[in-house]
């Protein structure tokens, strides 16, 4: 898939559907499930690392895993979320870590913030580089935004989100994740722009959604947002195998005949 299926997904109105992966394993997986789009997220600061939120993550961490996806996705869109301080400081900056990200395999980055962001996005659409953009409740923020909130709930904080998804549209973005925010604005935001939003936390008129995987195989139960479906529950199965093996091993019933050599 490239980033002009993803455009053309919403001219044809089919809903796009995006999950994340962090490693080989379960991009084939993912791949092979039909999904269209990986997005190696910052998330994984908190699922993979178990860190309290994404701010610690590295570029280094960010291209290790990219790297890994990049190389198992045969036909998805992969695309990379920048860490918290390699876009931030300045544009430069900002333009030549997205820059690494394409030379680790990624067809695409993903940068949070709103119409502030607009000069990075212009710069690295211009040098091809496609960038994604994220507005609403945007973890890298999560000290100014006083905590995990849903974002946009007052008009005046609705309108800017708004003004900011048309900002990034204009500097080039070639979609938006919106996460954490009222059914209503995410389909003002969707209806506005030309570009697909993605929602996590948005309702069902985005033009597609994103979960992270692990709380969508319910693998990670730390902190459940609202807006998680678990689809399996993948941490019991895992708890149920690991302590059976353990059963097993210690009443000398594993390995059994059929999994010794003679
Ligand atoms: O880091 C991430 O996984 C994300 C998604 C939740 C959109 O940014």
């Amino acid at each position: 898939m490239t980033i002009l299926d993803f455009q053309q997904a919403k001219r044809d109105k089919k809903k796009l559907v995006v999950v994340t992966a962090y490693d080989a394993l379960f991009t084939r997986i993912v791949e092979q499930a039909g999904i269209q789009a990986i997005l190696v997220g910052d998330s994984l600061g908190v699922v993979v690392q178990g860190k309290p939120n994404t701010l610690a993550v590295t570029m280094e961490e960010m291209l290790y895993h990219t790297k890994l996806v990049a190389s198992a996705a045969q036909r998805a869109l992969v695309i990379a979320d920048m860490p918290f301080m390699s876009y931030q400081a300045s544009t430069e900056e900002a333009v030549r870590n997205a820059g690494r990200f394409l030379q680790a395999g990624a067809m695409a980055v993903k940068l949070e913030g709103g119409g502030g962001m607009a000069d990075r996005v212009r710069a690295m659409t211009s040098i091809g580089i496609p960038v994604m953009g994220h507005l609403g409740m945007t973890p890298q923020s999560v000290h100014v935004l006083g905590g995990y909130k849903v974002q946009g709930k007052m008009k005046d904080r609705a309108a800017v989100l708004l003004d900011d998804a048309k900002a990034l549209e204009a500097a080039g973005a070639f979609g938006l994740v919106l996460e954490a925010m009222p059914v209503s604005v995410a389909k003002d935001i969707t209806e506005a722009i030309s570009i697909p939003t993605i929602g996590i936390g948005a309702g069902p008129c985005c033009d597609g959604q994103v979960l992270v995987l692990y709380d969508l195989l319910g693998l990670f139960d730390d902190f459940v947002p609202k807006f998680v479906k678990p689809y399996a529950h993948l941490k019991t199965d895992a708890l149920q195998a690991i302590r059976r093996y353990k059963e097993e091993v210690e009443q000398g019933k594993f390995p059994s005949d059929s999994e010794s050599y003679h």
